[in-house]
């Protein structure tokens, strides 16, 4: 049976081990997925060790996305733009890293949720290495504007100057922002540090949208203040689930479907 794992720190609460379970099964794919804890430092050397013993593709999340990406012997276009890894895979005998979070993001909103995002405003909150993998793709989505704000600006700042070139993005401060958005994404740590930001009136435009890439509980407090103020609000359960689904179409060539594994994890 092909071996793969998630790898992370901490990684007991993971989900993605039934959500590839259950795209095995719908696709009739035999293959064996568990997760592995890794210690800091050590990411290199253990990911060395599964792949040298036959291991065919892992996921990587918290903290070692750079560290996977220093790892991978090659890189698609999207990881080398994001800078991160999120999934590793065997290809021709070498280690090929790649990033689905940009992906899974997209495909949750457009797909799933139903967004028309070309021509909108776009406010990213964050500068981090979540909100980093999802620059480039929603950029690509023709947005009139995306504005990535920061706690501390200088990160968006730097943020936005290395995607330039790819299409409308400014970098703020968390405090001077602008507002009228149609679409805000929270790639910050603040939901899943339990500290909740608050969001200046004005912030939506009528008929917004506010999405967390954190799901469940984590995700909570910002998803309320956003339908408070006047917007519609999702969890970043899609997102998990699409970006799985595209590891999975790189590892075995098969597109799961995604709806029963998103309404499984919402149920449970
Ligand atoms: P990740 O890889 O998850 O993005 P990170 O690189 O540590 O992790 O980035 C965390 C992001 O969440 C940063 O944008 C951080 O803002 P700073 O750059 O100012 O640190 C943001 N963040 C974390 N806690 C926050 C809070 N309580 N309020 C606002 N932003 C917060």
């Amino acid at each position: 049976m092909d071996r793969y794992v998630v790898i992370g720190n901490p990684i007991a609460h993971s989900r993605s081990p039934e959500i590839h379970a259950r795209f095995a099964r719908e696709t009739g794919e035999s293959i064996s997925y568990e997760r592995m804890r890794v210690d800091p430092g050590d990411f290199a050397r253990a990911a060395g060790a599964f792949f040298a013993g036959g291991g065919r593709g892992a996921n990587v999340t918290l903290p070692f996305k750079v560290d996977a990406f220093a790892f991978a012997r090659e890189h698609t276009a999207r990881a080398r733009e994001a800078g991160a890894v999120n999934t590793l895979a065997v290809r021709d005998g070498a280690v090929l890293g790649d990033n689905t979070d940009g992906a899974g993001l997209v495909r949750d909103l457009t797909a799933n949720l139903g967004l028309a995002l070309a021509g909108r405003r776009i406010l990213l909150l964050g500068a981090g290495g979540a909100a980093r993998g999802v620059v480039g793709p929603l950029l690509a989505l023709a947005p009139a504007a995306l504005v990535v704000a920061n706690r501390t600006p200088a990160r968006a700042l730097a943020l936005a100057n290395a995607f330039a070139a790819a299409g409308p993005v400014e970098g703020a401060a968390l405090d001077a922002m602008g507002g009228g958005y149609d679409l805000v994404v929270n790639a910050t740590s603040s939901s899943t540090r339990g500290e909740p930001l608050a969001l200046p009136p004005g912030t939506f435009a009528l008929g917004a949208f506010a999405y967390d890439m954190a799901y469940g509980a984590a995700a909570a407090p910002f998803l309320e203040a956003a339908r408070r103020a006047g917007a519609r609000a999702s969890d970043g359960v899609g997102m998990l689930v699409e970006q799985a689904a595209e590891s999975f179409f790189l590892w075995r060539g098969k597109r799961p479907d995604t709806a029963g594994a998103i309404a499984a994890l919402r149920a449970s």
